[in-house]
């Protein structure tokens, strides 16, 4: 079969990326620009300036990404853009250029779910460095700062298809380290900065739990018949679930920071990061004490284990044979460490992304835009952006 040539395009969040795959298994170029330093003083993302920082990068990083790639515009087979979830206005950015791009040089369209792009991060690198057995059943963790979401993966035919069988009931795994981060005035992303500082503290500190789900979630109940608002949907199959919840921890750790009188060495501590530009993780940490770096240490601590239990008790229920973790928490070094050592010892292969895909880009959507484009799965130029968009 020839080589084909996808541009992806990612803009549902807080980077603005754009990529080259070919043929699903080879990056040939993935250009991410980060809107980090937009919403850091905001301490999370602001839906507006996202939408207009896309607007200013899209053109600059699909140009550079032709570049790196050594490829011109007329010898794409398909452009492929993100169609959801995410920020409407910011997703709006990348499919109107997307549509604008196919139209202008007469080449297929295909809408790729964010999610599904997680997970073909995992799939892309497996191929790239020629590992293609993969066992199914796979169970796929999707674990970031708008998603803890467990599927298991399915491919029939170059049709890829996903069964949700567990989901976070209220905040998602990276919002929690992005919430507990700004709470303690550690900056923002939180979850980077709580990885490097969570080695100097000892994570048996503070005993933490999380609360565990012992009913179905009423929500999932309203299943496909709420369509018209999309974002309320969530579609989740019969059989046993994994659900998740992190809010609860977020509230605790806040309860010790008051109980442990730390709110002036937090207060402190912030005032001492905004005085410096672009503070260091270094520099964060010499500003934390034994305590805080105790906390946080034991914040890491109980959200990786859950994370990591839930996970492989649902592997173990539904006899999984691979493992996929993706996402920007899939970053974390002790949640990478731990679901290296617990899996082995269940004898369930797990596999991540490089730290370059964990993370948003656009090389992951171009990778699960390839099946579409074999299965000639192309959309029309009316279609949208769905803020809700659910993975089946
Ligand atoms: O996948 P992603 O780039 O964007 C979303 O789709 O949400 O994930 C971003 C999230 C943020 O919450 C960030 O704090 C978290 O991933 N994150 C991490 C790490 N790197 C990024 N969380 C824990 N440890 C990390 N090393
Ligand atoms: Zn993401």
């Amino acid at each position: 079969m020839p080589d084909v040539y996808i541009l992806g395009i990612e803009s549902s969040c807080d980077e603005t990326g754009a990529a080259v795959v070919c043929s699903g298994q080879q990056i040939l170029s993935n250009v991410v620009a980060s809107q980090i330093a937009t919403h850091q003083p905001y301490g999370g993302v602001v839906p507006e300036l996202a939408s207009r920082e896309h607007l200013r990068s899209i053109v600059p990083v699909v140009r550079q990404a032709l570049i790196e790639a050594k490829q011109a515009y007329g010898s794409l087979d398909a452009i492929a853009v993100t169609q959801g979830p995410g920020l409407a206005g910011a997703l709006l950015v990348g499919i109107s250029f997307a549509k604008a791009l196919a139209f202008a040089l007469e080449k297929p369209l295909i809408a790729v779910n964010h999610l599904e792009g997680h997970i073909h991060a995992v799939l892309l690198e497996q191929r790239q460095s020629a590992n293609s057995d993969l066992n199914f059943p796979v169970l796929a963790l999707v674990v970031s700062g708008g998603h803890t979401h467990l599927y298991l993966a399915e491919v029939q035919q170059n049709l890829w298809t996903y069964r949700n069988i567990g989901h976070t009931r209220d905040d998602a795994a990276g919002e929690a380290f992005d919430k507990v981060a700004k709470l303690l005035g550690l900056g923002y992303p939180g979850g980077p900065i709580i990885d490097r500082l969570a080695k100097h503290g000892d994570p048996q500190a503070v005993k933490f739990q999380i609360s565990q789900m012992k009913h179905a979630d009423r929500r999932d109940h309203k299943q496909r018949d709420q369509t018209q608002n999309e974002a309320a949907v969530v579609v989740k199959d019969a059989g046993p679930h994994f659900d998740f919840s992190y809010s609860g921890i977020k509230t605790a750790v806040l309860r010790y920071v008051e109980t442990q009188n730390m709110k002036p060495a937090m207060e402190a501590r912030r005032a001492a990061l905004a005085g410096i530009g672009k503070p260091l993780v270094e520099d964060v940490r010499k500003l934390c004490d034994r305590q805080t770096l105790n906390l946080v240490a034991s914040f890491q601590r109980t959200m990786v284990n859950d994370l990591v239990l839930k996970t492989l008790s649902a592997a173990e229920e539904y006899n999984v044979r691979t493992l996929f973790v993706s996402g920007g928490v899939a970053a974390n070094h002790e949640l990478r460490t731990t679901f290296e050592r617990e899996a082995a010892m269940r004898g369930i292969p797990v596999f991540f992304p490089s730290h370059a895909l964990s993370t948003d880009n656009a090389a992951m959507i171009a990778a699960a835009a390839f099946p579409k484009f074999l299965r000639q799965d192309f959309v029309s130029m009316e279609f949208s952006a769905e803020a809700g968009m659910a993975l089946r």
